[in-house]
C-alpha cells in the first residue's frame, strides 16, 4: 500500500534526517523544541534517544571509531575518554544565571569587591551569546535528543528535562547519570520540561585541535534561565558543563524550582545507617567538591555492628512531607566521581562499583587495558606495566614530572552497581532525613565535629562553610575559599534569598533534622592528619546516631555543641588520635574566623543576607569573648 501521506513530515526536519526515533510520537512541545533548535543548529541528522542497550552499544561503537573513547579491556564494558586538555573541568567564570534583574540571580557585592556568588547575564545578553555561538554549530553532525528524568521516573519528586546535544559521549554519560529514554517521554505526555541545549562547538577560526574531542574553550558558556526553565551550554564536553541534568538542572535550575515550590535542592550526599540495635537513619551531607562526599556516601564502618548504605553521593532533593518529615531523593542515577585518591583504603566500595559499564575520563591507562591514577600506587604495579597518562603520553612513575591522571579525572558509573546501594534508593517518596552535615577541608582550627543549637544556628553553619580550593573548577592552589552550603558554584538564584529560604524551613509541625559541622581534614604541626578518616568516620556517625536518639553526650561551647569528653567511641583504633587538638577551641583563631565570615557576608551578600545570620555571628563572638 501507499505510505501515509504525512510520513515525509516526520522523517525530516528542515532537511535533517531523523535517523533514530519517531517524531510522530513526540508531544507538540517536544517537537517544537527540537524544530526550533534544528533551525538554529542545522544538524545533518537527528537521533531521538530511546535509552536502549542497543542504542548505547551503537553509540559507544561510534565513539570508539571516532577515537573519543577506547575500550579498557581489563574490565567489562569500560571505556576511557581523553578530552582536549583545555576542557577538563567546570568553568565557573563562564557559568551564568539569566534574569531580568541582576539581584534576582546574584547578590550585589560591595563597591570595589568582585562577586564570588555567581554570575549574572541579562536576557538580551543571553540571546546575543546564543546567536554568536549556535548558528549552524551542528553542521555535519548528529543532533541527539535525550529525554531524561531527574529522580525515579514514577516519583512525585522527579522532574523531566530534554537535552539536545551533538555529543554521543554526553548521551552515553547521561544514560548512566539519569533515567533516560522512551519511558521518560511516556511519563512526560504533553507537559512542560526543562529545556536543555548543548553543543560542543568549534573554535571561531575553524581549527579543531583535538578532532576526537571537539570543543571551543575560548567561547565556552553555560547559561541558565530560571524563568523559562532553560539551560544552554556551549563549547565544552566536560561533565559538569555538558551533562546538563546534574549541576545545571538538579542544582541551579532545581534550586529555583525548589524555592518556588517550598523544598530544597542541595549539593548533598545521602547515606543510610543502621546501628547495632537495628535502628536505621538517613543522613545528608553538604561538602564542597573533592571533600569526600563520595567516600562518605560509600562508607565502610569500622565499628562493629554498624551498616552503611548509599542513596546518593552528590545531590539531594528534599521536602517536608505531610507528617513534617524531611524526605530526600537522589535525583541522579549514577556517580560522576573524582578518580584520583580513590582506592581500596579510601573507598573500597567505589572500587567494586567501577569495573564494569563505566566511562572514565582523563585517567591514565595501563598496557593490560586497565586504569591508573594517583592513589593506586599500592594497588597497581606500574613497574610491570606501561602507563599512558591522561594526555596519551608515556608516563613513568618516579620519572615523569606530571601526574598520570588529571586531578579532576572522573569515573561515570551506574549507581545500581554499587554493592551497598540502599534498598530504598529509588523510593518514590524519598528517605527520611534525621541529620544534615556541613563541612569542608580545613587544615587548622575547625573541630572534628560540633552541633548546631537550633535551626538559625544550623543555617548560619551552612552559610559559613569554607574549604580549600579543588581541581573541579578553574581555581588553583589550596587557599581557603568561602563556599556557603557547598553551593557557591551551583546557586540558581541570589545566595541571600537562598539562605532566607533555608530559614523558612522552620515551620510548626516539622521535625527539623539535627545539624552538625564536621571536619576530618585537621592537621598537626607536622602537617599530618589528626584524624584517620575514611571508614573511621563511622565513629562520628555513631556519635550523630546517639545524638539523634537524644543521648546526653554533648556540651555547650561558643561555636556550638561539642561532644562531651569520652563520648566518641575510639575502641579498636591502633593509634589514639589527639582528641585535645581535634576539639580545641582556639579563641584568637575563632574570633578571626568569625570576622572573616562576617566580612564575607557583608562584602558579598550585604543587605540580601537575612539579619539572623549577622546575629548568629555576633552571638558566637560574645560567647568566645567570655571564654
Ligand atoms: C563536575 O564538575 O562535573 C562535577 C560533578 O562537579 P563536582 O564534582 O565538582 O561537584
Ligand atoms: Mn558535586
Ligand atoms: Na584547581
Amino acid at each position: 500500500g501507499l505510505a501515509h501521506p504525512n510520513v515525509g513530515l516526520f522523517t525530516h526536519i528542515r532537511g535533517a534526517c531523523v535517523v533514530s526515533g519517531n517524531l510522530q510520537t513526540l508531544s507538540p512541545k517536544v517537537r517544537k523544541f527540537i524544530e526550533d533548535n534544528v533551525a538554529i543548529c542545522q544538524p545533518d541528522e537527528i537521533h531521538i534517544c530511546d535509552g536502549s542497550e542497543k542504542e548505547n552499544k551503537q553509540l559507544l561503537c561510534l565513539l570508539q571509531k571516532k577515537g573519543t573513547i577506547m575500550p579498557l579491556t581489563k574490565y567489562e564494558n569500560c571505556w576511557l575518554a581523553r578530552t582536549n586538555p583545555a576542557d577538563t573541568a567546570r568553568v565557573e567564570s563562564k557559568t551564568l544565571i539569566c534574569t531580568e534583574h541582576e539581584r534576582d540571580a546574584v547578590p550585589i557585592p560591595k563597591p570595589g569587591i568582585k562577586g564570588t556568588l555567581g554570575h549574572w547575564i541579562s536576557p538580551a545578553g543571553m540571546d546575543k551569546a546564543m546567536q554568536e555561538r549556535f548558528g549552524n554549530c551542528m553542521k555535519g553532525s548528529t543532533m541527539y535528543v535525550i529525554p531524561f528524568s531527574m529522580g525515579p521516573i514514577q516519583s512525585p519528586l522527579a522532574k523531566i528535562g530534554i537535552q539536545i546535544t551533538d555529543s554521543a559521549y554526553v548521551v552515553c554519560s547521561m544514560r548512566i547519570m539519569t533515567r533516560m529514554g522512551q519511558a521518560v517521554l511516556e511519563k512526560l505526555g504533553n507537559n512542560d520540561f526543562v529545556k536543555c541545549l548543548h553543543a560542543v562547538g568549534r573554535p571561531k577560526n575553524g581549527k579543531v585541535e583535538y578532532p576526537h574531542w571537539p570543543c571551543d574553550p575560548e567561547r565556552t558558556i553555560i547559561l541558565h534561565k530560571p524563568l523559562t526553565q532553560e539551560i544552554v551550554s556551549y563549547g565544552s564536553g566536560y561533565g559538569g558543563n555538558s551533562l546538563l541534568g546534574k549541576k545545571c538542572f538538579a542544582l541551579r535550575i532545581g534550586s529555583t524550582i525548589a524555592r518556588s515550590e517550598g523544598w530544597l535542592a542541595e549539593h548533598m550526599l545521602i547515606l543510610g545507617i543502621t546501628n547495632p540495635q537495628g535502628k536505621k537513619r538517613y543522613i545528608a551531607g553538604a561538602f564542597p567538591s573533592q571533600c569526600g562526599k563520595t567516600n562518605l556516601a560509600m562508607l565502610t564502618p569500622t565499628i562493629p555492628g554498624y551498616k552503611a548504605e548509599c542513596v546518593g553521593d552528590d545531590i539531594a532533593w528534599m521536602r517536608f512531607d505531610k507528617n513534617g518529615v524531611l524526605r530526600a531523593i537522589n535525583p541522579e542515577n549514577g556517580f560522576f566521581g573524582v578518580a584520583p585518591g580513590t582506592n581500596h583504603t579510601s573507598n573500597p566500595i567505589a572500587m567494586k562499583t567501577i569495573h564494569k559499564n563505566t566511562i572514565f575520563t582523563n585517567v591514565a591507562s595501563t598496557s593490560d587495558g586497565g586504569v591508573y591514577w594517583e592513589g593506586l600506587e599500592h594497588e597497581i604495579d606500574t613497574s610491570k606495566l606501561e602507563v599512558t597518562d591522561w594526555k596519551g603520553n608515556k608516563w613513568v612513575r618516579g620519572e615523569s614530572k606530571t601526574t598520570a591522571a588529571h586531578p579532576n579525572s572522573r569515573f561515570c558509573t551506574p549507581a545500581n552497581q554499587c554493592p551497598m546501594i540502599d534498598p530504598e534508593w529509588e523510593s518514590p517518596e524519598g528517605v527520611p532525613i534525621s541529620a544534615i552535615l556541613f563541612g569542608g577541608r580545613r587544615p587548622h582550627g575547625i573541630p572534628l565535629i560540633y552541633e548546631a543549637r537550633d535551626w538559625k544556628h544550623a543555617v548560619a553553619m551552612g552559610a559559613a562553610i569554607r574549604s580549600q580550593a579543588t581541581s573541579a573548577a578553574e581555581f588553583k592552589g589550596t587557599a581557603v575559599m568561602h563556599d556557603p552550603f557547598a553551593m557557591r558554584p551551583f546557586f540558581g538564584y541570589n545566595c541571600g534569598h537562598y539562605i532566607k529560604h533555608w530559614l523558612s524551613m522552620d515551620k510548626p509541625g516539622r521535625k527539623l533534622p539535627k545539624v552538625f559541622h564536621v571536619n576530618w581534614f585537621g592537621r598537626d604541626k607536622n602537617n599530618k592528619f589528626l584524624w584517620p578518616g575514611f571508614g573511621e568516620n563511622s565513629r562520628l556517625i555513631d556519635y550523630i546516631m546517639r545524638r539523634i536518639d537524644g543521648e546526653d553526650i554533648a556540651q555547650e561551647s561558643p561555636i556550638g555543641l561539642l561532644p562531651k569528653e569520652g563520648s566518641i567511641n575510639l575502641e579498636g583504633l591502633a593509634t589514639k588520635p589527639d582528641m585535645k587538638a581535634l576539639f580545641e577551641i582556639d579563641v584568637p583563631f575563632w574570633l578571626q574566623e568569625v570576622d572573616s565570615i562576617h566580612q564575607y557576608f557583608e562584602e558579598q551578600i550585604g543587605d540580601d543576607l537575612p539579619k539572623e545570620m549577622y546575629d548568629q555571628l555576633v552571638e558566637i563572638k560574645k560567647k568566645l569573648r567570655k571564654l
